[in-house]
C-alpha cells in the first residue's frame, strides 16, 4: 500500500517534524511563500490526486500520459519505469505536492529529502540503499546538493548502481552495488544552478507557472471548505488577486483572514473582511507584500531605477541575495516591474507608475 508521507528523515527533518503543527508555516511570515516542509506534508488541504489538483493543466496532462504509459509497461516489466523528473519554478507552486501525487498514482512510496540536508556522498548512499522497487525519491532544492553527493547520484540515476569506495589509500577498493529501480523527482527554484551532468539525467523537465486568478480562487474555495471556513465568492477572488499567483500564499492568507473574521465578529469571510485583513497585512492592490515593495523602492529610490546588481540590492535591503533571487524577484519580473539585464536589475516604467511616479528616461 502506498504511503503518501515522509519516510526518509534527516536529522534536520526530524527537528522540523517534532515542532510541526497543522499550521506550522504560520510562524514564518504572514504571507511569505517560504517552505515549511513538515507542516506542508501534514497539510489537510494538500491535494492527494490529479483530480483534486487545480492548475498547471499542461503539466498535469503530460504527467498523466507518462504515468499511464509506464503503468501499462509495468504489466510486462513487473515494475513501472517512470523516468526521472525535474520540476523548477518559484516556491509554493506545488512541486512537492505533484511528487506525492505521482507516487500515489503509481502505488509506490515516496521518500523526501532536500539538497541542504544532504551533507556528503554517504547520505545519498544511505538514502538509495533504503529504496524499494519503484519508490519515488524526492529531493527538494536539488541545486544545493554538495558536489560529491550529486556525483554519487549519476550512476544511480543512469544504471541503478552505487559506486562505493571501501578503505583508504593504496588498499582502497571501489565496489558496485545494484539498486532497486527508483524514480528521482528533483525540485529547484533555479534550474540554472544544476550542474549539466545532473540536469541531463532527467527524462523530463518542467517549469511550474504562477497560477491565474481563477485557479487560485478555486484553490481558496476548496481549502476554505476543507478548513470549515465560510467565505463569500468575492472574498475568494480577492484573496486570489492578492496572492502573487502562489497557492501556498493564498492558503496562508485564507488562514490569516479567518483570524480577522473572528476579530470583526463575522461568521464568514466577506469581501469587507478580506479587504480589511489584506490591507492590515500590508499587501497592496496587486498583492505585493512589504518585501516586494521594498525591493522596488530600493531600485527606484536608492539606485535611480538601475541597472543595479542583485548583491547591491540585497545589501541595501539587509536581506539574503538567494531569497531575493528565488522568492521576491521572479514575481516582480513576471509582473513586468523588473527587468534583468547583464548590467543588473532595472525598474520598468510600469514599476514607476505603480507608485505614481514617472520614469525620467521615458519622457
Ligand atoms: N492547495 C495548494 N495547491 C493546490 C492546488 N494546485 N490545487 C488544489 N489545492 C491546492
Amino acid at each position: 500500500m502506498a504511503s503518501f508521507k515522509k519516510e526518509f528523515k534527516s536529522a534536520e527533518d526530524e527537528k522540523i517534524t517534532k515542532n510541526a503543527s497543522e499550521n506550522a508555516d504560520d510562524a514564518v511570515s504572514p504571507v511569505s511563500p517560504e517552505k515549511d516542509e513538515a507542516g506542508d506534508f501534514d497539510n489537510p488541504v494538500r491535494p492527494l490526486s490529479f483530480d483534486e489538483y487545480i492548475g498547471q493543466t499542461k503539466l498535469k496532462k503530460n504527467l498523466l500520459i507518462f504515468i499511464n504509459a509506464s503503468k501499462k509497461r509495468a504489466s510486462n516489466l513487473g515494475h513501472h519505469d517512470l523516468d526521472h523528473l525535474l520540476f523548477f519554478g518559484p516556491p509554493g507552486l506545488g512541486k512537492t505536492t505533484l511528487a506525492g501525487i505521482i507516487a500515489k498514482e503509481l502505488g509506490v512510496n515516496i521518500k523526501i529529502t532536500s539538497g541542504p540536508s544532504i551533507e556528503k556522498a554517504g547520505d545519498i548512499a544511505a538514502l538509495l540503499s533504503a529504496v524499494s522497487n519503484g519508490d519515488i525519491i524526492f529531493i527538494d532544492e536539488i541545486h544545493r546538493l554538495p558536489k560529491p553527493a550529486a556525483e554519487m547520484l549519476y550512476p544511480a540515476m543512469e544504471d541503478f548502481k552505487l559506486d562505493i569506495i571501501i578503505g583508504e589509500g593504496a588498499t582502497a577498493k571501489s565496489i558496485r552495488i545494484n539498486l532497486p529501480r527508483f524514480t528521482l523527482v528533483g525540485a529547484t527554484t533555479r534550474a540554472g544552478l544544476i550542474p549539466s551532468p545532473l540536469r541531463d539525467r532527467f527524462g523530463f523537465t518542467a517549469r511550474l507557472e504562477y497560477y491565474d486568478e481563477k485557479e487560485l480562487a478555486g484553490i481558496v474555495a476548496r481549502s476554505a471548505k476543507l478548513y470549515g471556513i465560510g467565505i463569500e465568492n468575492a472574498a475568494a477572488v480577492e484573496i486570489a488577486r492578492r496572492s502573487r499567483g502562489t497557492p501556498r500564499i493564498a492558503n496562508r492568507l485564507l488562514r490569516r483572514l479567518r483570524d480577522y473574521m473572528a476579530h470583526l465578529k463575522e461568521d464568514r469571510i466577506t469581501l469587507e473582511v478580506a479587504k480589511f485583513g489584506i490591507e492590515s497585512l500590508g499587501i497592496d492592490e496587486l498583492g505585493l507584500d512589504a518585501n516586494d515593495i521594498l525591493f522596488l523602492k530600493t531600485v527606484i529610490e536608492k539606485f535611480g531605477g538601475g541597472p543595479v546588481g542583485i548583491e547591491t540590492i540585497a545589501q541595501a535591503m539587509n536581506d539574503e541575495k538567494d531569497t531575493l533571487e528565488d522568492v521576491v524577484e521572479p514575481y516582480l519580473v513576471a509582473c513586468g516591474f523588473i527587468q534583468r539585464s547583464k548590467k543588473g536589475r532595472v525598474a520598468t516604467e510600469l514599476a514607476y507608475r505603480h507608485f505614481g511616479l514617472i520614469k525620467e528616461d521615458s519622457l
